[in-house]
């Protein structure tokens, strides 16, 4: 058998993923905790409840769980609506729990990459019509100085918005999301109010700290030609492309944000990203319909022999991977793979979506694509938005209601890739045994 390792750059960070809602518990105050009392939102209406009680305390045994486990980094993100429980308060108990957090990750010799907005609204932003709103982005400018200003020693890379592109497709086209619209105006008004809020926290940022990285976690769908010869079935794909992947993150570059129902100049989005965040799944293919004529007369499936998610939530599709790294490439920034991860209670499917998505990123390095970093989606399982509790990406599972944990094979898998560099043929022979040949072949 031959012997053989894919060895990543000195220094490369190695870490997991997480965000407030899913893990904190208890989170309230959001439009989140609203969405979840409303009947028929969240499967089997699930709801957060006590997550992952990381509000409680338990961050520091998953904490230390990462940090065992040759976790050099990790991505979570803060809950405004804690910070600032109603326009005129902060609540300094709140970002004295942060900075815990943080100097936490520091004692276990762990960077950390802090993320501002991922998903979820105080109450009091959604009564006044969120992202809808442009008063939103002064305000979301205000709460990001607050953070940055007290959590500065401890946080230098900055994600402002997790997955704009989902936040306003999910919550006012598909409606699965709060405020659960369908309505494709508001989604523009949207997305370009989070342009805007991007923008003036880039700049705040940059203005108390000079030195810090900024940018977004933008998620790269691959949208393949579901014929491939097809011109109608390419045109669409290229469509939902141009629109779901690269919409906000040109208009970081050239201040304009433009979509197929309108354009929007930002000039103040000009050139607003130090990295780009890609967070990357899966892969759909798409093809002309004429019964979905609320999707433009697209229908999306994955392809027939992909191997799937045990909710058919994820196919896995490595090369789609590698075609996200070329697309954030071509932003000519450091990229750093904010999130990718599948769900899997049972880890009989993690371990290989795992060794083929980190084949691929190591491709991409060896391509000179300047990746910094990797982040697994997830440390622990967690709330998963509208599926709830039923979908399971952790490393380690966790019985939301015995708070019990307990450690999945990938877990000790990604630890030897992490401590390795690497991802070596002996880790897969003994984790991923069926993709020997096609990793290493003789
Ligand atoms: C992403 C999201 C994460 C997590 C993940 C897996 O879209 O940013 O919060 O839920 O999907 O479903």
């Amino acid at each position: 058998m031959s012997q053989a390792a894919f060895h990543f750059p000195r220094g490369f960070q190695w870490g997991t993923a997480t965000a407030a809602h899913q893990v904190e518990g208890n989170n309230l105050n959001n439009n989140w905790a609203a969405w979840e009392n409303i009947p028929g939102k969240i499967e089997h209406g699930q709801k957060a409840g006590l997550a992952c009680d990381w509000w409680g305390g338990r961050w520091r045994e998953d904490l230390d769980r990462a940090a065992n486990a040759g976790q050099n980094t990790h991505r979570l993100s803060i809950e405004w609506s804690r910070i600032q429980p109603a326009p005129d308060r902060w609540d300094e108990s709140a970002l004295d729990k942060y900075m815990e957090i943080l100097r936490g990750l520091k004692e276990r010799k762990m960077t950390a990459m802090v993320t501002l907005h991922h998903f979820t609204n105080p109450i009091w932003i959604e009564e006044k019509g969120g992202w809808e709103n442009e008063a939103t982005v002064a305000a979301f400018e205000k709460f990001t100085r607050k953070a940055v200003e007290t959590l500065k020693e401890y946080v230098t890379q900055w994600c402002t918005v997790n997955e704009p592109n989902v936040y306003a497709v999910e919550g006012f086209v598909e409606g699965v999301f709060p405020p659960g619209k369908h309505d494709m105006s508001a989604m523009l008004r949207v997305m370009a109010n989070l342009v805007r809020g991007h923008a003036a926290a880039y700049h705040a940022i940059h203005s108390i700290q000079p030195n810090a990285q900024v940018g977004i976690a933008a998620q790269y769908r691959s949208l393949a030609p579901g014929i491939a010869w097809s011109p109608i079935d390419q045109a669409l794909a290229k469509m939902m492309s141009n629109f779901f992947n690269d919409s906000f993150t040109r208009a970081l570059v050239s201040g304009t944000l433009r979509t197929p129902m309108g354009s929007v100049r930002i000039p103040a989005a000009k050139n607003t990203q130090d990295f780009l965040g890609l967070n990357y799944y899966t892969r759909d293919y798409m093809t002309f319909d004429l019964r979905h004529a609320n999707t433009l007369f697209s229908r999306r499936y994955f392809r027939p022999d992909a191997e799937l998610s045990k909710n058919k939530f994820i196919a896995n599709e490595p090369e789609g991977f590698f075609e996200a790294m070329k697309w954030a490439y071509g932003y000519k920034l450091p990229i750093v793979i904010t999130e990718n991860g599948v769900e899997d209670p049972d880890d009989t499917f993690r371990p290989t979506y795992l060794a083929e998505h980190i084949h691929q990123v190591w491709k991409a390095v060896n391509n000179n694509y300047p990746i910094q970093g990797y982040y697994h989606w997830s440390l622990v399982d967690n709330f998963e938005w509208e599926r709830g509790w039923t979908q399971r990406f952790g490393l380690w599972e966790v019985d939301p209601e015995s708070q019990a944990r307990r450690k999945r094979p990938s877990a000790d898998f990604y630890a030897e890739i992490c401590r390795e560099n690497g991802l070596s043929s002996d880790m897969v022979a003994r984790y991923a045994p069926k993709l020997f040949s096609k990793l290493f072949p003789n």
